[in-house]
This record gives C-alpha cells, structure tokens and sequence, in this order.
C-alpha cells in the first residue's frame, strides 16, 4: 500500500470538490444577477441546486473513504498545534459541506418548491413557510460564505506548505504516476 499519498479515490473525490464548488458558486452569483422569473436565472439557480445536492452526495462519500483509508503523514511533521488547526479545519469544511445544502434544500421547501432528481422527487425537509424564507435564505449565505472563508483559508495554508515551508503537505493530494517494479519491457 502507497504510504506517502491519499488513496486514489479520495485525491479524486478531492478535486471533484474543487470543481464543483466553483461551479456552485458561480452559478449561483450568475443566477442573481438576472431578474427573478427569468428563464436565464431558473437555469442557473436550477444548476446551483442540483450542483449543491450532488455536492452532498460526494460529501457522504469522502467522509466514508476518510473512515477507511490511511491518511499519509506530512514530511518534516508539523507542530501538535498546527495538526489540531488543520484537524479542525476540516472538520469544520466537512461539515459546513453537509450542512449547506441542507439549509439550502430548506430554503427552496419553506417557498413551496421541491426538487426533482431522474423523475423521483426529494422528500420536502419542511413544510412551506414562507415566514421562514427570507431567514433561510440568509442563513444559507451566510453559512455557504463561512464555507468560502474557510477554503480560501484552507487553500492559503496548503500553498504556504508547499512553497514557503516545502513539505509534502500538497504532494500527497495529487495523482501519481505508480512506478514501474521489474525489467523494462523491449
Ligand atoms: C473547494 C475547495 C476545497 C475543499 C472543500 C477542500 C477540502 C478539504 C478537506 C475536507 C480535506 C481533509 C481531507 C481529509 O483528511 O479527510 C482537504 C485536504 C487537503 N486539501 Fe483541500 N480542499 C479544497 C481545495 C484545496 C486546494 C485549492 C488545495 C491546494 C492548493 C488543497 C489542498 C489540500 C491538501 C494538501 C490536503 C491534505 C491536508 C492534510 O492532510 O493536512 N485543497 N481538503
Ligand atoms: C455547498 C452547497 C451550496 C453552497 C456553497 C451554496 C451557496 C449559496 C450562496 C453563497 C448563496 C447566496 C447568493 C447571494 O445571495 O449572494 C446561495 C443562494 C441560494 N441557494 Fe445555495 N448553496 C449550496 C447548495 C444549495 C442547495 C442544495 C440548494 C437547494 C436545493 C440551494 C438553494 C439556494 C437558494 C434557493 C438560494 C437563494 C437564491 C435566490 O435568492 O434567488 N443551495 N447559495
């Protein structure tokens, strides 16, 4: 078993994340920027929902291959208190992961709207209450900015581990060529 990176499926699911995220986020500040009940902002806020659901589902994923794998260790090791950071940093993305979406599945319920994945509609998380919507709606954006905050904060100390202290840290998150074991062929 390859010690020094994440396993396949976590770097892939990692970077899957990235993606979608941006793609999250741009839609949906696309999406605002056109008039409400234009066709323009349902395809983008559409896109935003079913991108912030498939984000959940990814999310479940992650969190199970973290359970199974091994998580390669960061060479020179960092201090005990910098592995607590990192340690709660993430935890706090993984949650902020889960809990986005949610309160965004929220928001759309509690306007009297559901949505619908290959036919099969997802069970409402609350009844509508449209008392409520405008108090999700902030609550989602705040929490998806904290969300934000956190990335950006996570992504900066990635960056100065591999450029100002040139450890391994981010070396372990990329794809790897396996080496070739045995005579070379030909
Ligand atoms: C949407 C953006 C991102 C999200 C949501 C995200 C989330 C995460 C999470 C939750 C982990 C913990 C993995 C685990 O041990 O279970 C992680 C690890 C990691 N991420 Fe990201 N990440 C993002 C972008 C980036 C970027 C842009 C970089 C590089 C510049 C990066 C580099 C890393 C590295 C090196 C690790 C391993 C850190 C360690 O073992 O302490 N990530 N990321
Ligand atoms: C991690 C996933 C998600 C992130 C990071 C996220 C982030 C955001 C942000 C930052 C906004 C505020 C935009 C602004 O007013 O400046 C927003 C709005 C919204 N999001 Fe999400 N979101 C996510 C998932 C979802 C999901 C899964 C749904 C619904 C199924 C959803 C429904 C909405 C709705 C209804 C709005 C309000 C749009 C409007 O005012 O017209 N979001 N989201």
């Amino acid at each position: 078993m390859d010690k020094t990176h994440f396993n396949p499926a976590s770097i892939f699911l990692h970077w899957l994340t990235f993606c979608v995220l941006v793609a999250i986020y741009v839609s949906i500040e696309v999406a605002i920027n056109f008039e409400r009940g234009s066709a323009t902002r349902d395809i983008f806020s559409q896109l935003h929902f079913y991108l912030g659901i498939t984000l959940l589902v990814i999310t479940l994923f992650r969190l199970l291959m973290r359970a199974l794998s091994h998580k390669p260790a960061i060479s020179p090791e960092p201090t005990p208190l910098q592995n607590k950071i990192s340690g709660l940093v993430h935890i706090c993305i993984y949650a902020l992961m889960l809990l986005v979406p949610i309160a965004g599945l929220a928001l759309l319920n509690s306007a009297g709207k559901t949505l619908s994945i290959m036919g099969m509609e997802l069970p409402p998380l609350i009844d509508t209450n449209r008392a409520l919507t405008a108090t999700l709606r902030e609550r989602h954006a705040q929490l998806g900015g904290g969300l934000l905050a956190l990335i950006t904060a996570h992504s900066a100390a990635a960056l100065f581990h591999h450029y100002v202290i040139k450890d391994n840290t981010i070396i372990r998150m990329l794809p790897h060529a396996k080496k070739h074991i045995g005579p070379a062929k030909g």
